[in-house]
């Protein structure tokens, strides 16, 4: 053979030896995806009673969900009303009445069963946070509702119920945000229908009112519904606040009521607010750079017109775009991709392995009754670390639309908890394309599989120092598990600031990757961890997150840590 011939077969060779890994490879990614790893949809429960409209996870493991109370009769039927007369099934005005019906219940995940509890305003539309120390406050709603303040303590004894405070708000809060901010247990209410401010509960000075907020009228647009109603807040490493609305955003501080940054405008065209209502998070935050730096990331929302196409019967594509962009630092660019497809409603939550999930929602039209069609029954997962136009997957279809006024939520064992949709006024079941759904489903991610159970670290508890009822912030921490089999070069430790849920938008969201110190064996697969807290309550506010160990890409169930100020 000569050295042309020779080089020629050698290259021949390495092409089919290519080929064929190449092939192979493909082959057991297929059939990885169809054997297997799979992702399941549960249906949990046929009846919440209560349209899902807000949802929020609890340090108990319950789930607080909550509708409007203005609506009348829910599918939840009371003995009595709360101020004790009875309810009648044989009185037409009572079946009628809405007071006796539930409006809210608390679903216990471990025994999949309800009760009803009680709203004396009416919260609808409405938004929330946990405090440091769990309380679930909630801020706004409708009518009577709209200045109200309540509070939730969740509690062990089945007793707690939602509490009225006898201070309200400055302004009307309807469709507005709410987000935790890093000192005093204090929240900031931004915007809301007609609300073209922000406040704090509880107040920075005694006197203060609302501030007048220029940004929110700039973003405003009258003919579309608003488009910047539930805008979009993410709290940024230097303690300032980023605010989007619309397609713009601002870096804001609210300490000396000033804009510090205006963001370019997100490209893509359309909307991405309330009724347009796209999604959006802050990507995972790494403890290499000490958190530092923050990335926004925004997807979908609905066609410029698509509100007033609504009006006329006529539903536009949704938007099929996202935009990332890095709000610390100085060089800020929206860097855009799009999705396997269009998409408005839709929730974006953080997944303990960092991946984010895109579920429920509709391919056409906006928010708002009955302004949508074409139900987006495909998930899709988004894998940020991947190169672009390799990081969608398009997951395992539900057979149930979840339209306006449906939400989802990631639970303590790794599911992602769907309910709720209802895009009438009223509960309505008959004659409709899309009926108000009760139905309440767990959506379980792949890396839930049983096949991975020998990789899955198990029995996590965290080691608190003496009487402490959490960890400081900067301190070391020890946590014990334990796995079967040595772990992966590859293991990850995560916690997640459980939000409050509402119309797309995952109020408090974020997801930490603490620091591992050291890792040791103590035999028979118990492991321990030395794990560094964050640094600051900028980068992670006080209280509950769900820590979670993640094995080469499989999570354990989560346990929850309390982070407090030393
Ligand atoms: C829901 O209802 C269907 C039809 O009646 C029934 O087959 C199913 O078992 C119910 N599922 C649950 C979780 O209750
Ligand atoms: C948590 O803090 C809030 C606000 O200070 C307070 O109203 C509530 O009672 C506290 N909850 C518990 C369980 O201590
Ligand atoms: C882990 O927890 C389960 C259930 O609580 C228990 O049955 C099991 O023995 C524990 N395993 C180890 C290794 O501690």
């Amino acid at each position: 053979m000569g050295d042309k011939n020779h080089l020629l077969y050698v290259v021949t060779i390495h092409a089919i030896f290519a080929l064929l890994h190449f092939i192979v490879s493909d082959a057991v990614e297929t059939l990885a995806r169809a054997g297997g790893r799979q992702e399941r949809w549960q249906l949990l429960r046929n009846n919440t009673g209560v349209v899902a409209m807000h949802m929020a996870l609890t340090h108990e493991n319950t789930v607080i969900i909550f509708d409007q109370t203005e609506a009348g009769p829910s599918q939840y039927r009371l003995h009595q009303r709360y101020n004790g007369r009875r309810c009648s099934t044989r009185s037409r005005a009572d079946l009628k009445d809405g007071a006796c019906y539930a409006h809210s219940v608390e679903y216990y995940i471990h025994g999949n069963n309800l009760r009803p509890l009680r709203f004396v305003s009416d919260p609808w539309c409405s938004s929330g946070s946990f405090l440091s120390n769990g309380t679930l406050l909630q801020v706004g709603g409708h009518g009577r509702g709209s200045q109200r303040i309540r509070y939730f303590r969740p509690c062990h004894d089945h007793l707690c119920n939602w509490q009225q405070s006898k201070r309200s708000l400055s302004d009307n809060r309807w469709y507005a945000s709410n987000l935790l901010l890093p000192q005093h247990d204090r929240v900031i209410v931004v915007g809301g229908r007609n609300a073209y401010s922000y406040e704090f509960i509880p107040k920075l000075h005694t006197k203060d009112r609302s501030f007048n907020l220029p940004f929110l009228h700039d973003t405003h647009d009258e003919d579309g519904g608003g488009n910047n109603l539930y805008p979009f807040l993410h709290l940024s490493s230097d303690g300032n606040l980023f605010i989007f609305a619309n397609r713009d955003s601002i870096l804001f501080n609210y300490q000396r009521n000033s804009v510090v940054k205006t963001f370019p405008r997100i490209p893509g065209g359309g909307s991405r607010n309330y009724p347009s209502s796209g999604s959006s998070v802050i990507l995972p935050l790494d403890h290499q750079d000490r958190f530092q730096k923050v990335e926004v990331m925004v997807c979908g929302g609905a066609a410029s017109g698509a509100y007033e196409a609504a009006a006329r019967g006529r539903f536009l594509p949704a938007l099929s775009s996202c935009g990332r962009m890095v709000i610390t630092g100085n060089n800020h660019i929206w860097k855009m991709e799009n999705m396997p497809g269009p998409r408005t409603m839709h929730d974006m939550l953080i997944l303990p392995t960092g991946h984010i999930l895109i579920i429920n929602g509709a391919r056409r039209g906006c928010a708002g009754w009955q302004n949508a069609a074409t139900p987006s029954l495909r998930p899709y997962l988004y894998n940020p670390k991947k190169s672009r136009g390799q990081r969608f997957t398009i997951l395992k279809a539900t057979r149930i639309a979840r339209m306006y006024h449906s939400s989802a939520l990631l639970l303590p064992d790794g599911r992602v908890l769907v309910a709720g949709g209802n895009p009438y006024n009223t509960y309505t079941f008959s004659n409709v394309a899309y009926p108000t759904e009760l139905r309440l489903q767990a959506f379980v991610p792949d890396y839930m599989d049983r096949q991975f159970n020998d990789l899955r670290p198990g029995n996590v508890t965290i080691e608190y120092e003496g009487h402490s009822s959490g960890v400081a912030y900067g301190t070391a921490f020890t946590i014990h598990f334990w796995l079967g089999r040595r772990p992966s070069k590859d293991v990850e430790y995560s916690v997640y600031a459980p939000p409050f849920t509402t119309h797309s938008i995952s109020m408090n969201q974020r997801l930490l990757k603490l620091r591992c110190r050291h890792t040791t064996r103590d035999g028979g697969g118990s492991m321990s961890a030395v794990l560094e807290a964050p640094p600051s309550p900028n980068v992670a506010p006080p209280g509950y997150y769900l820590l979670t160990v993640v094995n080469n890409g499989i999570p354990s169930l989560s346990q929850w840590i309390r982070f407090i100020p030393a």
